[in-house]
């Protein structure tokens, strides 16, 4: 088990609103796990807590056997800058740098923070920038900036920036929410791309229902909690198959395929 999330709540105590109420999620090496329900009902606040961005205010998130709530801050940020990658709804590239510059970010950071990659050469950084760049498909777009690229190639690109330090966990929140269907498709076929070729661990928050045909499991969350689990078990173009999520007023949790997640129904 890589990330277990043991009776997660999160409270944002200066509105009192309670956004995760015992949440208890495995992900193990390997997954592709969609997060669906409607808005407000937790996504990105339980995307942060497994992409280390927030803390839980109470329950227990241990990653790769660590406690997460014994880590200090820096703890907590230099284990996100290593294992972690993220990709968000709006790219959240740097305007005033180049693609490749975009790209290189973390491995310089990381560099500079005398990490695992102190080591590497600035010709051996490019070599990655541009492998990577190779794997999204948008290499020919190196030099460009952000305003020069499409927003499928903007989202390519932030995807690139989110995997070039090989993270164990990739975290995604509506990666495809700002995109025209063809745009996403694209985007959708590298994140399974990644999971399938390179074993990439995802978590994607999703709207959609042929983004979440595209993970292995889907679970779908309302007003903080998880209510069930499937797996959809089907591949990228079998669009018909695949279950919209159900909205607060029709979750069906006798479906065959679907289990109740214990403990949270
Ligand atoms: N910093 C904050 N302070 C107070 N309340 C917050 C904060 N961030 C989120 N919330 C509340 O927590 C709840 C869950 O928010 P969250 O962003 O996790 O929802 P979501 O499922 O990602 O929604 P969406 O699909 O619209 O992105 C919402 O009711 C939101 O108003
Ligand atoms: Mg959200």
């Amino acid at each position: 088990m890589k990330l277990e999330l043991h009776g997660v709540s999160k409270k944002y105590s200066d509105h009192n609103v309670e956004a995760l109420k015992e949440v208890n999620l495995g992900i193990e090496a390997g997954d592709f796990i969609a997060i669906c329900g409607p808005s407000g009902c937790g996504k990105s606040t339980l995307l942060n807590i497994i992409g280390l961005i927030d803390k839980p205010s109470l329950g227990t998130v241990s990653f790769g056997g660590a406690d997460i709530n014994a880590l200090t801050d820096e703890g907590l940020t230099r284990l996100r800058g290593q294992r972690v990658g993220f990709v968000f709804q709006f790219f959240n590239l740097l305007s005033t740098l180049t693609v490749e510059e975009n790209v290189a970010l973390p491995l310089e950071i990381a560099s500079s923070n005398k990490g695992h990659a102190a080591s590497m050469t600035e010709g051996d950084l490019r070599k990655k920038v541009m492998e990577t760049l190779e794997r999204v498909g948008i290499a020919k777009r190196a030099s460009f900036y952000p305003s020069q690229l499409s927003g499928g190639e903007m989202q390519r690109a932030a995807i690139a920036r989110a995997v070039i330090h090989s993270p164990e966990i990739l975290v995604a929140d509506e990666p495809t929410g700002n995109l025209d269907s063809e745009s996403g498709k694209v985007v959708l076929e590298l994140l399974k791309q990644l999971n399938e070729r390179d074993g990439q661990t995802i978590i994607m928050a999703t709207h959609s229902a042929e983004a979440s045909g595209y993970a292995g499991r889907v679970i779908v969350m309302i007003d903080g909690k998880i209510v069930s689990e499937a797996g959809s078990g089907i591949g990228a173009s079998s669009s018909e198959n695949v279950k919209p999520s159900p909205s607060a007023d029709n979750v069906d949790l006798e479906s065959r395929d679907v289990k109740p997640v214990s403990g949270d129904v």
